[in-house]
């Protein structure tokens, strides 16, 4: 069945586990997700970016989310709007039947400049409004994702802050943070503590200086109550660098968020883990894999089904390290 984020992340508190919230933009990653799901016993926060909406076209995307929610009866669903970036772009995956939006007014329209507090309470204040009339739950962002180690926001892929900016901007502040829960009734607060999108998070494996755990505990601190989302949280595993670039692959060594940091988050209030990056590795890896072993192979079903065992392999572990699983 169909549930809101609200709904799942109430449930999730009261039991002191987390959601891993992995991003779809194919068939083949909606099953793996649904598959993970149902071996593990676990509920399911399955998002689209707007990036994966105009990949897939709406009407897609939101078939293959009903699918999912018909073939797996037994599994609760939340369907969620990743990265909204204006009332539009959240009131059409409403109207489409996602049960969650994102509102992410740390950044504006552009999606890469960094917003003032106003600004960003004000639209996100606006979305909740709509969104609660009609049962659907909102996430905002306080605070902008980037690197501790260079003091850079992040560019990548054309989305994401871009250039240079202050420590206090990349930090979400505690004090600020109740006032924003206040300022606009968001149902889970994603917050910024040193993580960014894609494969290169950290040149090292992270400490305290460039992964700042403490703005979390900090945060749950004053709002135990209040459900919190840790975005940028692929782990990048070795394994799976290692396998893209034994098939061809090009990637330098990189760290992510290692899962213990996560768990430790987890235990002081994040309910929601975002991932999207480890779920690519394991796809990617395979098919470099197959195309290297069986370069003659030209069935796609014989490089995406070895793909899809991946990412349900990827899924089932983040399902267990998080205590999702046994909680559907
Ligand atoms: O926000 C980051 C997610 O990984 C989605 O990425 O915008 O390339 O679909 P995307
Ligand atoms: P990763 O790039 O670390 O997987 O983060 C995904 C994310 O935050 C989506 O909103
Ligand atoms: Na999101
Ligand atoms: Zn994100």
């Amino acid at each position: 069945a169909r549930i809101t984020l609200r709904q799942l992340l109430d449930h999730a508190a009261e039991q002191g586990y987390g959601v891993p919230a992995f991003n779809i933009n194919n068939m083949e990653q909606v099953i793996a997700i649904m598959e993970a799901a149902k071996a593990t016993g676990s509920p399911v926060i399955m998002q689209a970016s707007r990036g994966a909406r105009q990949y897939a076209n709406d009407v897609m995307l939101t078939k293959m989310m009903d699918a999912a929610v018909e073939i797996y009866p037994d599994i609760p669903v939340c369907v969620h709007q990743d990265h909204g970036n204006n009332e539009a772009t959240c009131l059409t995956a409403i109207q489409a039947g996602f049960t969650s939006v994102m509102m992410d007014g740390s950044l504006k329209e552009d999606g890469k400049t960094p917003a003032d507090y106003a600004y960003n309470a004000g639209i996100t204040r606006r979305v909740v409004d709509m969104a609660h009339w009609v049962g659907a739950s909102v996430e905002g962002e306080l605070g902008v994702l980037g690197s501790l180690e260079s003091g850079m926001s992040e560019a990548e892929d054309g989305h994401g802050a871009e250039g240079e900016l202050s420590h206090d901007l990349l930090l979400t502040d505690p004090d600020e943070a109740v006032r924003f829960v206040k300022d606009t009734r968001v149902d889970a607060l994603a917050i910024a503590m040193g993580t960014s999108h894609g494969a290169y998070k950290f040149s090292r494996k992270p400490d305290g200086a460039i992964l700042a755990m403490n703005v979390i505990k900090e945060i749950n601190q004053r709002m135990p109550e209040m459900h919190l989302v840790m975005h940028g949280s692929s782990s990048v595993p070795q394994e799976l660098q290692d396998i893209i670039n034994k098939y061809g692959g090009e990637m330098p060594q990189t760290w992510g968020v290692p899962v213990e940091e996560i768990q430790l988050g987890i235990k002081h209030g994040v309910r929601k883990v975002n991932i999207d990056t480890d779920c690519r590795m394991a796809i990617t890896g395979q098919i470099r894999r197959i195309f290297a072993e069986n370069p003659g192979e030209f069935d796609p079903r014989k490089y995406l089904k070895p793909a899809q065992d991946a990412m349900i392999k990827l899924c089932k572990q983040r399902y267990e390290e998080f205590g999702t699983a046994g909680q559907a």
